[in-house]
């Protein structure tokens, strides 16, 4: 059926529009061609390691249906911790907490982007699934463990935002629902991946290191906006940097700060954006330009304190909205966050004065939407703690090439781009003086070709980061090593014909792109894969999808301290045709 069709569409010679950059559509096809009843979807990822035990508690905190919500404030409503459910301490009362975020929708209509925040500070950035007519539903589990401190805090407001538009063309109205679900057994496991439960209240306090890597921050403070249109701030341009005063505890001995991202508006392809130039030289309309290089970075006091190019993260009317159902693109329902570890400068924010703590993107257009978490960890036993940076002799730096050729609309324009940075200092505080070396690397590459008058692109990018943090003790001894690796790569084609009428297109679209981790922290070491391929053509008018047919092929396979998981799905016209998993280990990681 698709190579008829493309024997007939090389047939036909009308001229073609050179619309062809990725875009963001509706599906308004027949439901004839959706043969389930309510169907659910999902993203394909790594189950949570505690979904195999029985939550102590569950709570469920928000329930709200988001119809004509545009230009709205968002939806609040008041958090408290369950009671009854927690345990002494050493612990905060519970060894796990996972977010379940259940949706419902039918009839037509755009995906949505949704934040959802804790007492201002930022704990889930999901987007929605694109309705169908008959109905569709899903449910995101995120561990959101480390917002425990303010998990355990009453009086807070949980707050939602999802701008949605309903009108006669837009029926779909998303219904929400979230709970909390606490766990109170932590999971040990041994050298054949073999997990046991363990009762928080049979753990006596030093042998918590040994079983959790990780303990939550004692603080979480938002660097998010206090406006009625979310706690999000939105970022317009490249001068835009938006920025919140925040006074740091003198006992705070450790810092990381956490980054949600999205990109939306003319910047939602931002990885497929031509340079200004091509654009006015063939008086093109799209305002989709600054090319295809784009860096979310904070400051602090204005000095650069870390950076981020993200991961780039498809919503589910993207590209062709047949490829997302009912398996949606990797990160969109749960967009990845980006921690940044901020130790080496706690000398200048231990002063007991507020600081700028500020967010930008480079080379933006509009829109972004960007906040950020503190994560801060006290010294319990003092009321003050000493820091000091070193300075390096080499400044965090960046080298952007760029190189454009071009002859009217087709052409190839690439972008190269390098960052290193490291940064040193010292903090003394009860348990003694460590030193934390902070290093981070990475490379960036994309190409973007234009051919057959501007109506064949192709995509390419490359992504490669590095980051190290390392604590040493005043005797130059390790205490701590942290590593993570992260590739995404990304290709997608996008190719525009003439449609079966005059006024509708054909667009042929290929995309393939992958998430590979490596991390190792302290002893525990983890390796995930996940990787998409996605295949299909859709008649267009406007931004509807009116006919067309799509198949994504998706594998993810992860190993950790838990052991493994792998899972291979194939979807094909909306429905999945092949879905093997196993939580053996295979010899391939
Ligand atoms: C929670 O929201 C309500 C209503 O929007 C507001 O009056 C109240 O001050 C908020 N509480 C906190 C702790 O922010
Ligand atoms: C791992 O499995 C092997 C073979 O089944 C067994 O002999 C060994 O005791 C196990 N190790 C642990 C730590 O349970
Ligand atoms: C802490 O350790 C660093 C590195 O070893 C050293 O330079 C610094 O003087 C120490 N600070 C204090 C207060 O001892
Ligand atoms: C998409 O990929 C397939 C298989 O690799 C290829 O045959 C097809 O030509 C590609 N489509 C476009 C529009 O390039
Ligand atoms: C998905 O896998 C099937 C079966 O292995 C294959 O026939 C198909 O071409 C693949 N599709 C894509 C988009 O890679
Ligand atoms: C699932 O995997 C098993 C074992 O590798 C294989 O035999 C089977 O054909 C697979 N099923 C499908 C539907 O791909």
């Amino acid at each position: 059926m698709y190579a008829s069709l493309l024997l007939l569409l090389l047939l036909l010679t009308n001229p073609v529009s050179p619309s062809s950059f990725p875009d963001r559509f509706t599906k308004s096809l027949p439901s004839s061609l959706h043969r389930h009843a309510s169907q659910e979807y999902f993203e394909l990822g790594q189950p949570l390691p505690f979904d195999r035990l029985t939550p102590s508690c569950s709570l469920r905190v928000l329930t709200h249906s988001f119809a004509n919500t545009i230009n709205g404030p968002p939806f609040s409503t008041p958090y408290s911790p369950p009671s009854g459910c927690s345990s002494s301490p050493p612990w905060s009362g519970w060894s796990h907490v996972a977010l379940e975020f259940r949706a419902k929708c039918k009839g037509e209509q755009y995906d949505r982007i949704a934040g959802l925040w804790l007492g201002g500070a930022e704990i889930l950035r999901t987007s929605t699934a694109e309705p169908t007519e008959d109905g569709i539903f899903w449910k995101v589990r995120k561990d959101i463990t480390k917002y425990s401190s303010l998990l355990s805090r009453s009086g807070l407001n949980l707050t939602m935002m999802l701008e949605n538009v309903v009108d006669c063309d837009y029926t779909g109205v998303y219904h929400v629902e979230v709970h909390f679900l606490f766990y109170d057994h932590f999971l040990s496991y041994d050298k054949n991946a073999t997990v046991s439960p363990v009762r928080v209240s049979s753990i006596i306090p030093n042998q918590i290191s040994a079983i959790v890597p990780d303990k939550p921050a004692d603080l979480i403070l938002p660097i998010s906006d206090t406006g009625n249109k979310g706690s999000w701030f939105r970022i317009e341009g490249e001068l835009d940097l938006h920025s919140k005063a925040i006074r740091i505890p003198r006992n705070a001995r450790r810092v990381v700060v956490e980054l949600y991202v999205s990109f939306h508006g003319n910047d939602e392809f931002w990885y497929s954006n031509p340079p200004d130039i091509y654009i006015s030289t063939n008086h093109l309309t799209t305002g989709r330009g600054h090319g295809a290089y784009r860096e979310v970075f904070v400051t602090v006091d204005g000095e650069l304190v870390g950076s981020e190019v993200p991961f780039p993260v498809v919503f589910t009317g993207g590209i062709n909205p047949l490829f997302w159902e009912p398996v949606v693109a990797i990160g969109a329902f749960d967009l990845p966050s980006y921690e940044l570890e901020l130790t080496p400068f706690l000398e200048k924010l231990l002063d007991g004065k507020p600081h700028s703590f500020g967010i930008g993107v480079t080379d933006a257009i509009s829109y972004w939407l960007v906040d950020a978490n503190l994560h801060i960890w006290l010294d319990h036993q003092s009321k003050t703690v000493q820091a000091r940076r070193s300075f390096l002799p080499l400044p965090p730096a960046v080298r952007v090439k760029r190189r454009s050729q071009f002859k009217q609309l087709d052409g190839s324009f690439s972008i190269r781009a390098e960052r290193s940075s490291e940064f040193v200092g010292w903090v003394l505080s009860s348990s003694g003086n460590f030193t934390t070396r902070v290093s981070q690397q990475y490379e960036f590459r994309n190409s973007i070709s234009f051919a057959n008058s501007g109506t064949y692109k192709l995509v390419k990018q490359k992504v490669r980061a590095k980051r190290e943090v390392k604590v040493v003790d005043q005797m130059g001894a390790a205490v701590l090593r942290s590593k993570v690796k992260r590739r995404y790569p990304l290709n997608v084609i996008t190719a525009t014909l003439p449609g079966s009428r005059k006024d509708t297109y054909l667009l042929l679209t290929n995309l393939s792109h992958s998430l590979k981790e490596k991390g190792l922290h302290g002893r525990y070491s983890r390796r995930a894969f996940n990787r998409q391929d996605s295949r299909g053509w859709m008649e267009v008018k406007d931004h509807s999808v009116l006919l067309g047919s799509a198949d994504t092929n998706q594998t993810f396979s992860c190993r950790d301290e838990y052991g493994c998981y792998s899972r291979t799905i194939v979807a094909r016209y909306g429905s999945l045709t092949t879905d093997n998993s196993t939580f053996h280990c295979l010899s391939v990681s």
